[in-house]
């Protein structure tokens, strides 16, 4: 199954939530929140924990209603450092639905305004991570989907503190099983704290022997005993910069993702771009479509391309030129008939997000249309922008036009062939066509291999995925026709308007890479790599998604077709890395999306 299960709820008559799969409770509906308070927030001696540090990170073993999540936001928001920003990861594998999250929070009305705040943005039943940003806050809540023994490995953050709280050890094992240690561990700063309501031998020999010392307290209420954790501390805790000054070199969708990103984080932002202005480049055209592309099987590469989706839904929700639209997306062919069919028979996301239509088409219900000019102006309303200005870059000393970065990304869609080679992107020229009808409609998108979309009067659509003939994006007739008999397929009424109407075209270059995956992460040092040739090969070409990357110095590009998708996303990744926040992506994301993939594909096969 794709779709992460629902648990077996019910309700007691008092009003407590029970997973009856398991045979337990959530909570206790009598003193839930104190009991949360003293064996989770008081077992990890919070908030003093907090006090003096730019960014810590609570790590939660079973989100389930989200009470210990409120309760650790709720100390937060009366004791946090004016600098400090709290990291809330969790795991979960049995999703609520929003109606029972918010059913479940009720009993507690003196969180009812972040319980509100919680259940407006709750989370999308898939398998995956989630990340949710309240930038006032200072908070975001980081939420991997999935059973544990999956989601945990491929999880990348370094937590200060542990909620251990699966269902009790006897009736939920896997959540307590003997491999969890070591990746608990290992995803722990140097003197974490853990804390669970639990005193099973098993929990406290599992993390003693991971290094842990632990300590039996008075338990809460009813409860005789509880446990505390705590690593010793023999090297110092990393901490994360809290106003770095990052470059970002481009303007358009990647660039103007990041510079929002970077910035509600805390980061002084300056974004150098040769255009005089917002969304004059390939991402300016007047309308853009954000729709998932779905894979047929449960691959890391499926999962990552609904991470993506569903981020960019989170992250243009409510921004100016931004409409939620459903989009009518039928087979363009037998293997996209057979693709949607396999699809259909197991879902990857639920019935709010996805449905079957007749003639074996899908109907995406929370699809996008967006005006790139509005929306890129409205992500780079706050920050600093030096338009006209070609971008030096000396990935050495780390510096644009010789001012000094602790970061700098390179969001330079197609120019970055060549600037970069070594990254091996492709051109491909995508023409569209539009024009302004009287008929004002709803938004609404049509797609089969190209699509037409609907937003007011403007009607668009296209596009072409052509060979690049030079490096100047030109329109031509040939892409006018090709686009016409798309939309004639599509939709023979708007076709004939279409005939009548007088509607221009316009051509961008999408900068593609070979798998049709972007490139997020580090800027390849090619030197060092074909250097350590060798090495590489002895260790069998493995390396984690951040070696030989040159300090400092990030990509995210090679967006293809789907710029609006993957840039949200890939923006959640960068900050997340620059601040050393937690991942916003399990790590077999990071390792498809890495930006050496090429250039060590090309060693293996001695083509370097
Ligand atoms: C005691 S409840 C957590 C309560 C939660 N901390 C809260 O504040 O409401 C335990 C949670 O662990 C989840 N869980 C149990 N087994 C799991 C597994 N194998 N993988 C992931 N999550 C699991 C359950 O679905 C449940 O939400």
């Amino acid at each position: 199954m794709r779709l992460p299960p629902r648990p077996d709820l019910e309700w007691k008559d008092d009003g407590t939530p029970v997973d009856t799969r398991v045979g337990d409770v959530y909570y206790s509906v009598e003193d839930g929140l104190a009991e949360a308070r003293a064996v989770f927030l008081n077992g990890c001696g919070l908030p003093a924990g907090w006090a003096s540090v730019p960014n810590y990170t609570i790590a939660e073993l079973g989100f389930g209603t989200g009470l210990n999540f409120l309760a650790a936001w709720q100390m937060w928001r009366d004791t946090r450092p004016k600098q400090g920003w709290l990291n809330f990861v969790s795991f979960e594998g049995f999703p609520l639905d929003r109606e029972d999250a918010v059913r479940a929070l009720k009993p507690w009305p003196e969180l009812s305004e972040l319980a509100e705040k919680l259940c407006t943005r709750w989370p999308v039943r898939a398998k995956g991570v989630q990340q949710i940003v309240w930038p006032e806050e200072r908070l975001s809540l980081t939420l991997h989907t999935g059973l544990i023994e999956d989601t945990l490995p491929q999880s990348r953050f370094k937590a200060d503190a542990w909620f251990l709280d699966g269902f009790s050890p006897a009736k939920n094992e896997a959540m307590w099983s003997r491999e969890q240690w070591p990746a608990i561990a290992e995803r722990s700063q140097p003197g974490a704290r853990a804390a669970t309501f639990t005193v099973a031998g098993a929990v406290r020999r599992g993390l003693a022997e991971a290094g842990f010392e632990v300590e039996k307290k008075p338990g809460h209420g009813r409860k005789r005993e509880r446990l505390e954790a705590r690593l010793p501390s023999h090297v110092p805790r990393s901490t994360a910069p809290i106003n770095p000054r990052v470059a970002i070199i481009g303007a358009g969708i990647s660039g103007a993702c990041l510079a929002h990103a970077l910035a509600r984080r805390g980061a002084e932002i300056t974004v150098f771009d040769h255009a005089n202005g917002p969304a004059l480049g390939t991402s300016g055209n007047p309308l853009a479509l954000v729709m998932p592309r779905l894979d047929a099987g449960d691959t890391a590469q499926a999962r990552l391309l609904i991470d993506a989706y569903l981020s960019a839904q989170m992250f243009y929700a409510g921004r100016p030129g931004v409409h939620v639209a459903e989009t009518t997306h039928l087979p363009r062919d037998a293997a996209e008939t057979n693709r949607f069919q396999k699809l259909q028979a197991d879902p990857p996301l639920g019935l709010e997000q996805l449905e079957a239509i007749r003639g074996g088409g899908v109907l995406h219900k929370a699809s996008i249309i967006l005006r790139p000019a509005a929306l890129l102006s409205s992500l780079l309303k706050d920050v600093s922008v030096r338009w006209n200005e070609t971008a030096d870059l000396d990935a050495e000393t780390r510096r644009v036009n010789g001012e000094g970065f602790d970061a700098i990304i390179l969001a330079t869609g197609w120019h970055m062939r060549a600037a970069q080679p070594e990254l091996d992107l492709t051109g491909r020229l995508g023409q569209v066509e539009w024009y302004a009808s009287k008929t004002l409609v709803p938004p609404s998108a049509l797609a089969a291999g190209h699509y037409a979309l609907a937003d007011g009067p403007t009607r668009l659509w296209g596009a072409t995925f052509e060979d690049l003939m030079d490096d100047t994006p030109r329109v031509s007739d040939a892409a006018r026709q090709d686009n016409a008999e798309a939309l004639n397929g599509l939709s023979p009424y708007w076709a004939a308007e279409a005939r009548r109407a007088d509607a221009r075209s316009r051509a961008g270059v999408r900068a593609t890479t070979a798998d049709r995956l972007p490139l997020i992460g580090a800027l390849p040092d090619h030197r060092a790599l074909v250097a350590d040739r060798q090495t590489l090969e002895r260790k069998s070409w493995r390396l984690p998604p951040e070696a030989y990357g040159l300090d400092g110095i990030y990509v995210a590009g090679g967006f293809g077709s789907r710029g609006f998708t993957w840039a949200p996303w890939a923006a959640g990744i960068l900050t997340a890395r620059i601040f050393g926040d937690p991942c916003p992506a399990p790590e077999e994301a990071l390792n498809a999306t890495v930006p050496n993939r090429q250039i060590l594909r090309k060693l293996k096969r001695n083509l370097l």
